[in-house]
């Protein structure tokens, strides 16, 4: 891959020219919000979006900024771009911002398999950076929780094998998702027949285990997508993982229930405290006066919350968990803006 070979290292600016490819998104909005939040250094914002958006504007440390439509010269400065916009966008467009001199953190899941791309939750893998060559590529919204939360007990005794049901809320599709799921709760709740548009079937009141293409195998692409990128960010090639990931009618922040099987017993009070003291991780699990992470509380905020830990008692060595984060936040925006914070550094 030609464009891939050299190497943009970001240079140490007191401040950067930032582009967020597909600014109006449901990402894409979340990215903008987070980059002001954590003050990140920008000096020109360049939010780009397709003829539908462009024109508009977009609001950002108190400035409004015009969004133009994302050409090949929009890269032309800038020194990061930040791509959530979807995969044909990011297959086309990441090359030339690498080529025109910027270092590329991607939302997509274009590059993410690549071998000469770092897959990086900065929790787990930040190290993965070291000798990037231009692309960046940030996991896919479910991994990411996951691996925030499995990674420190896989540190301490060695995961062989991961089941994992997933509860992925709308926001995950896009703002025609979100917009979708209003509507049909509307209608419904009006003795209405909506037409799903979106999605294939009513997500209102419904869920669907059904997230992304069927393959050959019977999997969905998201699920083999929670299989090889768990692998490939914690390093380990023999973890087992098999996923069943379902679309419910939810708005924001994606919730798992998900069960381990390691090499050496862990009990559920050292599993709690390890947790407990690991990075990114909220441990929120009182389960006697009825505490457990919510997807309706978890939304807006930046960390991984686990609950419901106990173990496996149909194997000796195994533990289930919760784990619920905002999916447009830690399950992305906020993982793209934590790696141009390492990039920064
Ligand atoms: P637009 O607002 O012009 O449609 P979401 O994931 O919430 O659906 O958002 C997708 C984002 O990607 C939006 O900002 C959208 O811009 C942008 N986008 C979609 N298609 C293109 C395209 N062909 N070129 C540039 N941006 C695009």
């Amino acid at each position: 891959m030609a464009q891939l070979q050299n190497q943009n290292v970001m240079k140490k600016k007191n401040a950067y020219n930032v582009a967020v490819v597909g600014a109006t998104g449901a990402v894409g909005t979340e990215m903008l919000q987070i980059l002001e939040e954590r003050k990140f250094p920008v000096n020109n914002l360049v939010p780009l979006a397709s003829y539908r958006s462009a024109g508009g504007e977009v609001s950002f440390q108190d400035k409004d900024y015009a969004v133009n439509l994302l050409q090949k010269d929009s890269f032309a400065d800038v020194d990061l771009a930040l791509f959530s916009a979807g995969s044909e966008i990011s297959k086309e467009y990441a090359p030339i911002a690498v080529e025109a001199g910027a270092v590329v953190v991607d939302n997509s899941a274009a590059w993410r398999m690549d071998p000469k791309v770092p897959l990086v939750v900065p929790e787990v893998n930040a190290s993965a950076l070291h000798g990037h060559k231009g692309i960046i590529a940030n996991p896919n919204c479910s991994t990411i929780q996951m691996v925030v939360a499995l990674y420190p007990l896989h540190e301490a005794v060695r995961i062989k094998r991961i089941v994992v049901t997933t509860f992925q809320s709308v926001s995950g599709t896009g703002k025609d998702a979100m917009d979708e799921l209003a509507k049909q709760c509307q209608q419904l709740l009006s003795f209405g027949d909506p037409k799903p548009e979106v999605y294939p079937h009513h997500i209102a009141f419904n869920c669907l285990p059904h997230i992304d293409d069927f393959l050959p195998t019977g999997y969905t692409k998201e699920e083999m997508k929670m299989v090889h990128e768990t692998r490939k960010i914690m390093g380990d090639a023999s973890i087992q993982v098999t996923a069943t990931t379902v679309r419910v009618p939810v708005f924001v922040s994606h919730s798992e229930a998900v069960n381990i099987e390691t090499e050496k017993k862990m009990s559920m009070n050292e599993a709690r405290a390890i947790l407990s003291m690991a990075p990114g991780v909220q441990v929120y699990d009182d389960p006697g006066r009825g505490l457990y992470p919510l997807p309706k509380d978890v939304a807006g905020t930046d960390a991984v919350y686990v609950g419901r830990i106990r173990e496996d008692e149909s194997i000796p060595n195994g533990l289930n968990l919760w784990v619920v984060a905002d999916n447009l936040r830690k399950g992305a925006a906020l993982n793209a803006v934590q790696i141009a914070e390492e990039l920064s550094r």
